[in-house]
């Protein structure tokens, strides 16, 4: 692979500012961002920092090529021009996945393939030798761009999505994707060196222990093992044990607390089970009851909740009662906190009772959400709704 490409880092639906704003934390020129993506330019260092320490995006893509196509015998004609064999090896494996959207193409498999045949077809023609393929996402994956007549072709340098942090062996119900965990919490005006973390209706742990791996300094993929770039001609496995180390020399030991409830003992076994393999179980201080007993310790951070929301658990009526309470609870327990309240439910968010200081739009699995801020001042400052 040549040394500088440009590079889209994408991620779900509403969270490109979060993400452009974590890319340039780490140091990169933000070139442009859209609605699902951020674009810059970068080299091998690059594709690998940003897969190792990005905790809100999906995918590190690298551009090999970009050029017009009107229909797909163009593609496959262009693709053939394109040197391969200085890009996968000639023994490997790879898999073509993509996003279409023109009048040339009903069927997405039917691009797929004419991109196949044509790196199958360079190689036949010029080596007499190709590279299997197939649908397996652990070796090197080429992306597929094609809007319109507009064709970029990339490596997936992620593989399988870095959307998935590594450590969620098990994910009770309705867990939250790590990275759009991750997301809500940069949103948030929690403070990584100094704010505790309370978390109840903690389900399977996300929200926690993506906030841990965060003020421990744990990139987002540190327990990944395998990426897509590992597969591609030119990686340097000394390279990337040099960016693990580099990030290893910020990780550091909190100082401030993590607490995590649920009512259901299974769900806080199982949370603790997804800490201790994010190496984060000794920093949360986990228990089970009904989150209105949840110990909110003296000083100042975040009090977070995900509570259900009647799409896929839970019933309306029930949850109405949950989500009054929740009010309640910020109100007599969370005095100096700022409480944030993430939920698919804009309906059951009304009854909190509190006035929102803010309101952030998110998707989650296509369900429109909000993360819902409350400012919860001491005494009587407190804004009621009415
Ligand atoms: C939507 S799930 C949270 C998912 C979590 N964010 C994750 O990523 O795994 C809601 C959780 O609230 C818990 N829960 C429901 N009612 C509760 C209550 N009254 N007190 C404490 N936890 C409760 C459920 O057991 C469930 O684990």
């Amino acid at each position: 692979m040549q040394k500088e490409a440009p590079i889209l880092v994408t991620c779900f639906p509403r969270v490109s500012g979060i993400l452009s704003e974590e890319i340039k934390s780490l140091g990169f020129n933000v070139i442009s961002k859209d609605r699902t993506g951020v674009k810059l330019q970068g080299g091998w260092k690059d594709i690998m920092k940003l897969n190792l320490r990005l905790r809100s995006a999906n995918r590190v893509l690298w551009e090999i090529a970009s050029f017009k196509a009107k229909n797909p015998d163009e593609l496959y004609k262009k693709v053939k021009e394109i040197k391969w064999h200085l890009l996968i090896r000639k023994n490997g494996y790879f898999t073509v996945q993509s996003y279409v959207k023109n009048d040339f193409i009903r069927d997405t498999r039917f691009a797929n393939l004419k991109l196949k045949d044509g790196i199958a077809d360079f190689y036949q023609e010029t080596m007499g030798i190709r590279p299997d393929s197939g649908p397996d996402i652990d070796k090197t994956v080429i992306y597929l761009y094609w809007v319109n007549d507009d064709v970029s072709i990339y490596f997936d340098t992620s593989g399988e999505s870095i959307s998935k942090h590594g450590y969620r062996k098990n994910p009770w119900k309705a867990p939250m994707m790590e990275s759009l965990a991750a997301a809500t919490i940069l949103q948030s005006n929690w403070d990584p060196e100094k704010g505790n973390f309370v978390n109840p209706m903690c389900g399977s742990g996300t929200l926690v222990i993506e906030a841990a791996l965060m003020a421990s300094g744990i990139p987002g993929s540190w327990h990944r093992r395998n990426f897509g770039f590992m597969h591609i001609i030119g990686y340097d496995p000394n390279l990337w044990i040099s960016i693990r180390k580099s990030a290893k020399a910020g990780f550091r030991t909190p100082t401030q607390k993590f607490i995590a409830t649920d009512i259901s003992p299974k769900a806080v076994s199982i949370a603790q089970e997804n800490a201790e393999v994010a190496g984060v179980a000794n920093i949360i201080d986990f228990g089970t009851c009904d989150f209105l007993e949840t110990r909110v310790p003296e000083g100042s951070g975040v009090v977070f909740l995900n509570p259900e929301y009647g799409e896929r658990l839970g019933d309306e009526k029930k949850l109405t009662i949950t989500y009054k309470s929740i009010g309640d609870f910020f109100k007599k327990k969370c005095a100096g906190y700022t409480g944030y309240v993430f939920t698919g439910n804009l309906n059951l968010a009304k009854v909190i009772g509190l006035k929102p200081a803010r309101k952030y739009e998110f998707l989650n699995a296509r369900i429109d959400s909000r993360l819902i801020q409350f400012d919860l001042y001491a005494g009587k400052k407190n804004r009621p709704l009415k």
